[in-house]
């Protein structure tokens, strides 16, 4: 018979480019309930992003302080795989809307077909919070949108500075 772990270890996987209220509340309310969560950044230079790993790092570093059991992290390769090497047993992922539910089924269930031992959590976005994506927040940015609560205010001013002072942003930085 399977027994529970005396540390539950959680690992929040994503690409936060940038991180946004939403992931933030999701990191907050995943804190409270394992023992361990790790947001943990995934190293993929195809997408183009907008920030280097170095700098999500560190974006989310800020964002985070002062959470004890949370951690900052980022891999390359099999998110299970990581997660394994981390003595994680969890992955943590939020859905939004259902446009979210097929791919997170599709993700799930490969990843539990790779690792039968790590199970996937999800955990419904708040209201506030369900139409917030990186995506959306980097192109009413771009637009002269107004960003109040929809990213943290350093990652704000991250953003400002970024876009204004790339001339020449890839659309694909922008997606
Ligand atoms: O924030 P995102 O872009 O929705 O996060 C997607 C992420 C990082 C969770 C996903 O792309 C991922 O797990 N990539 C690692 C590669 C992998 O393990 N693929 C096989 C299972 S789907």
């Amino acid at each position: 018979m399977a027994t529970k772990p005396p540390t539950v270890i959680a690992i929040y996987p994503g690409s936060f480019d940038p991180i946004t209220s939403g992931h933030l509340d999701l990191i907050e309310r995943g804190s409270k309930l394992f023992d361990r969560l790790i947001v943990s950044i995934l190293v993929n230079d195809e997408k183009e992003p907008l920030f280097s790993v170095e700098e999500r790092v560190e974006m989310v570093r800020e964002v985070l302080r002062g959470y004890q059991n949370v951690e900052v992290d980022h891999f390359e390769g099999l998110l299970v795989d990581y997660a394994a090497a981390r003595g994680a047993t969890v992955l943590l992922r939020g859905i939004r809307a259902i446009s979210d539910y097929e791919k997170e089924l599709q993700m799930a269930l490969m990843n539990r077909r790779l690792r039968p031992e790590i199970e996937t959590l999800f955990l419904m976005s708040s209201e506030a919070h369900s139409f917030i994506s990186s995506h959306i927040v980097k192109e009413v940015f771009r637009l002269g949108g107004k960003m109040t609560g929809l990213v943290p205010p350093s990652v704000e001013a991250r953003l400002r500075k970024r876009l204004n002072t790339a001339a020449a942003l890839s659309p694909a930085q922008l997606k």
